[in-house]
C-alpha cells in the first residue's frame, strides 16, 4: 500500500564533478528499483544532479530550506528557489541541524509549511540521542518531535510529508538499530499520529528508518512491516552500495 522510498542524504559531501560522475555511474544501477529513488544532495550540487539524474526515475532533493518567503537570512535558500530548480523533495529537522545550527520542534514546523507551499516534499526527521534513550525518554521525545514540528497539518499534507526515524546515536556510528527496534519504534510513531492526528494518517505515511543503513543490513531492515525507506548517509555516496540498498528486494 505504501510505495517504499529510499533516499540519499550526501550532507555536505561532493563538489559538481564529482556528483556528475555518480549520478551517471548509479543511473542504470537503478533503472528497475521498484521503490522511489531519491538524493538529497547540498544547494550547490541541485542543477547538477537534477541534469545528471535527467531520463532517470532518480529525484533529487535538498537538505535544508528556510520558512520566510524572502528577505534578510543571509545564507539562506526559500523554498520557492528550490523549487524553480525542479527539486521534488526537502530534508528538515535533520538531528545534524538540531544539533548544530538551533534547529527547534517550531522552526522544523515553519519549515515543513515553506515547503508544502511551494509543493515539495518534505522529509522530517525525528530521533531520540543516546542520552535520551538511555533515559528511558524515547518515546516522550517522538511524541513532541512528531506533535510539534507536524502541528497544523490536514490528511492530504500528509499525501507528501515522509517521516524519518534516525536514532541519533545509530547516525555515522555503525550502530543501527536492532531491525526489531527499529520497527517497535516506527510502530509506535504510527501510534502517534493515529492518536494526535488521524488513524488514516497514521496507515498512509510513510515512514523511513535511518542510521548507519547499508548493503548489508538493508534488506533485514526493509522486510520489517513499519519500515517503509531509508534515509541513507555515509553508503549513498557510492553508486555501488547505494544502488545494492535501493535493489533491496532484488
Ligand atoms: P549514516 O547512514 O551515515 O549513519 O547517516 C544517516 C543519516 O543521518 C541520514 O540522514
Amino acid at each position: 500500500m505504501r510505495k517504499a522510498i529510499i533516499a540519499g542524504n550526501w550532507k555536505m559531501n561532493k563538489t559538481m564533478a564529482e556528483t556528475k560522475a555518480m549520478i551517471e555511474e548509479l543511473k542504470p544501477l537503478v533503472e528497475n528499483a521498484d521503490c522511489d529513488v531519491v538524493l538529497c544532495v547540498p544547494f550547490t550540487d541541485i542543477q547538477t544532479a537534477k541534469r545528471a539524474a535527467k531520463g532517470s526515475q532518480i529525484k533529487i532533493g535538498a537538505e535544508n530550506v528556510h520558512w520566510a518567503e524572502k528577505g534578510a537570512f543571509t545564507g539562506e535558500i526559500s523554498a520557492d528557489m528550490l523549487k524553480e530548480l525542479k527539486v521534488d523533495y526537502v530534508i528538515i529537522g535533520h538531528s545534524e541541524r538540531r544539533q548544530y545550527f538551533g534547529e527547534t520542534d517550531e522552526t522544523v514546523n515553519k519549515r515543513v509549511q515553506a515547503a508544502l507551499n511551494a509543493k515539495l516534499k518534505p522529509i522530517v526527521c525525528v530521533g531520540e540521542t543516546e542520552a535520551e534513550r538511555e533515559g528511558g525518554l524515547t518515546e516522550k521525545v517522538l511524541e513532541r518531535q512528531l506533535v510539534e514540528g507536524l502541528k497544523g497539518f490536514k490528511s492530504k499534507d500528509f499525501d507528501k510529508i515522509v517521516i524519518a526515524y534516525e536514532p541519533v546515536w545509530a547516525i555515522g556510528t555503525g550502530k543501527t538499530a536492532t531491525a526489531t527496534d527499529a520497527n517497535n519504534t516506527i510502530g509506535y510513531i504510527r501510534h502517534v499520529l493515529a492518536k494526535k492526528f488521524h488513524k488514516s494518517i497514521a496507515e498512509k505515511t510513510r515512514i523511513q528508518y535511518g542510521g548507519s543503513m547499508n548493503v548489508k543490513n538493508c534488506k533485514e531492515l526493509m522486510a520489517m512491516e513499519e519500515i517503509d525507506g531509508g534515509l541513507i548517509g555515509g553508503a549513498s555516496l557510492k553508486a555501488d552500495d547505494f544502488s545494492q540498498i535501493v535493489n533491496y528486494n532484488k
